[in-house]
C-alpha cells in the first residue's frame, strides 16, 4: 500500500519522501520518491534516524505524514514468540508514536494520517496484531483531540487489502480473498479521508466507502 499511497501522494502534486527496510536498489521502478531511506523501524535507533532524516530532507515541514509501516503474524497468542510480539508492536505502535513525538514541530499546519487496520476492534487469528493496531487507535483519537487546531490528526482503518500482506503473516487463502480491495483504491480513499478538512478523527476505510469513491470519480472524470 505504501507504494500505491505515494504514487497517489506525487500525483496529487506531493513531494514524497519514503522508508522502508529494503534496499533502494529493491525499491518496485514505478516508485515515485524524491528520496528515500533504508531503516527498520523496529529498531529505536533507527526510528529517531528516520526522524532526523525527515526534518532534514524537509527543512523542517511537513505537510502531510502517512505513517503506514506495519506487520502481523496469524497465529495464536502461544504459537507466538517474545520476538515477533515485541517487534509487531515496535513497528505498529512504537514508531509512529515516537515518529509523531518527534515531527510534531515540522507538522504544524499540517496533518497526520495513522494507518490502523479493522482489526483494532478484535482480528481472530491475530490477537498481537489487533492488540497493536488497538492502542494505535486509541493513541490517534487522543492525539487528534491534543493537537485539534494545529496539527489534523486522523486514525483510519482499511479493511482487508490485496497487498500479500495476509499471505505474509501466514493466513491461508480463502475464497474471502477475492473480495479484497485494491491498494490504488484503498491509497486514494484513504488520502481523501486524511487531505479532507473536515471529518471524524477517526475513520474506516470500508468497502462501501472505496466503491462510493471510486464512483464519484468515474462520474467526475465521465463528465468532463
Ligand atoms: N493488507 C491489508 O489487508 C491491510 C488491512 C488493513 C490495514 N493494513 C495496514 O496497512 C499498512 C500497510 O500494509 P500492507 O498491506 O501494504 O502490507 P505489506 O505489503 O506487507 O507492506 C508492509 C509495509 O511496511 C513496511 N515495514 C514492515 N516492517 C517494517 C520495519 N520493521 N521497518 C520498516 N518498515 C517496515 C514495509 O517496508 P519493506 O517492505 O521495505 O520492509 C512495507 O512498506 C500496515 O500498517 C497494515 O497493518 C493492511
Amino acid at each position: 500500500m505504501g507504494l500505491s499511497l505515494a504514487q497517489e501522494m506525487a500525483a496529487r502534486g506531493y513531494r514524497v519522501l519514503g522508508t522502508g527496510r529494503r534496499a533502494p536498489a529493491d525499491l518496485p521502478p514505478d516508485h515515485p520518491l524524491d528520496t528515500y531511506l533504508q531503516a527498520d523501524l523496529s529498531r529505536p535507533d533507527e526510528v529517531a534516524a528516520v526522524a532526523d532524516w525527515a526534518l532534514a530532507q524537509t527543512g523542517g515541514r511537513i505537510d502531510v505524514a502517512v505513517l503506514n509501516a506495519g506487520l502481523g503474524y496469524y497465529r495464536p497468542l502461544t504459537a507466538e514468540s517474545a520476538t515477533d510480539i515485541a517487534q509487531v508492536l515496535r513497528v505498529n505502535l512504537d514508531a509512529p508514536l515516537q515518529l509523531a513525538h518527534a515531527l510534531r514541530p515540522a507538522l504544524a499546519g499540517g496533518a497526520l494520517g495513522l494507518v490502523g487496520s479493522v482489526a483494532h476492534r478484535s482480528a481472530a487469528g491475530m490477537p498481537v496484531y489487533a492488540a497493536s493496531k488497538g492502542a494505535l487507535d486509541g493513541f490517534g483519537r487522543a492525539l487528534a483531540e491534543e493537537w485539534r487546531g494545529d496539527v489534523r490528526v486522523r486514525v483510519l482503518h482499511p479493511g482487508p487489502v490485496a497487498t500479500g500482506m495476509s499471505e505474509r503473516a501466514g493466513r491461508p487463502r480463502n475464497l474471502m480473498d477475492s473480495l479484497f480491495l485494491s491498494p490504488r483504491a484503498v491509497a486514494i480513499a484513504l488520502l481523501d479521508a486524511l487531505l479532507a478538512r473536515r471529518g471524524p478523527d477517526r475513520q474506516v476505510i470500508s468497502f462501501l466507502r472505496v466503491g462510493r469513491g471510486l464512483l464519484i470519480r468515474g462520474l467526475t472524470a465521465g463528465g468532463r
